[in-house]
């Protein structure tokens, strides 16, 4: 079972099939889409409804994906992680409303705690598309570290791009200081 997990200002808890038209209003914009590397555009509900029968509640750690969700004003977007090729992947996105914030930090650090304290794996990866200035100011205050170039196809785009390659290291994650 996922948990839930409650930070200062939200929950996160498993997603469920009554948040298809968030994501579905919230992923149809280029401004979010086009930053993720496996969300097609434009987005569409039944890609929504698609991806939400795939999130049964007894996914493996690593495959765990948390709806971030703000008292008063609901569905807020998604923080998870999935399988790489190297090793667990950390992704994140809020809809626009949500940006600025402060919430993707609050929300990337509740789920690191969980993934960090549930599973035993050294490293976790992750990364944003080289324009994204405002997810790897979020990395950096996480503890991540960029570690190369690559290139990743961003199915928004129908276009391979240039990718900041990151990670964070369960070592580096106990020893920060909150
Ligand atoms: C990236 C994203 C998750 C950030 O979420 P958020 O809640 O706004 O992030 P936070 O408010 O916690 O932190 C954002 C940081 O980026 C900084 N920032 C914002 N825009 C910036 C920009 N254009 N250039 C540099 N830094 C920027 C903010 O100042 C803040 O840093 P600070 O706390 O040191 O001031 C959100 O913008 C988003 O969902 N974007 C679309 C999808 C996406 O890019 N997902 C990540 C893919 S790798």
């Amino acid at each position: 079972m996922i948990p839930r997990l409650y930070s200062s200002r939200f929950v996160l808890r498993q997603p469920e099939m009554g948040d298809a038209e968030d994501i579905a209003r919230y992923l149809n914009d280029f401004d979010v889409a086009g930053n993720l590397a496996r969300v097609p555009f434009p987005y569409r509900l039944s890609d929504a409804r698609a991806w939400l029968r795939t999130r049964t509640p007894n996914l493996p750690v690593g495959e765990t994906n948390f709806t971030i969700e703000l008292p008063g004003e609901g569905f807020a977007g998604h923080v998870g992680f999935h399988r790489g090729p190297k090793g667990p992947i950390f992704g994140y996105w809020l809809g626009r409303p949500f940006w600025n914030r402060g919430i993707m930090t609050e929300a990337a650090t509740a789920s690191l705690d969980w993934f960090f304290a549930t599973t035993n794996a050294p490293v976790i990866y992750s990364g944003v598309f080289y324009f994204n200035a405002a997810s790897l100011a979020v990395q950096h205050k996480l503890g991540f570290t960029e570690t190369g170039r690559s290139s990743l196809l961003c199915l928004a785009r129908g276009a391979e791009v240039e990718h900041i390659d990151t990670e964070l290291t369960q070592s580096v994650w106990k020893a920060r200081t909150p």
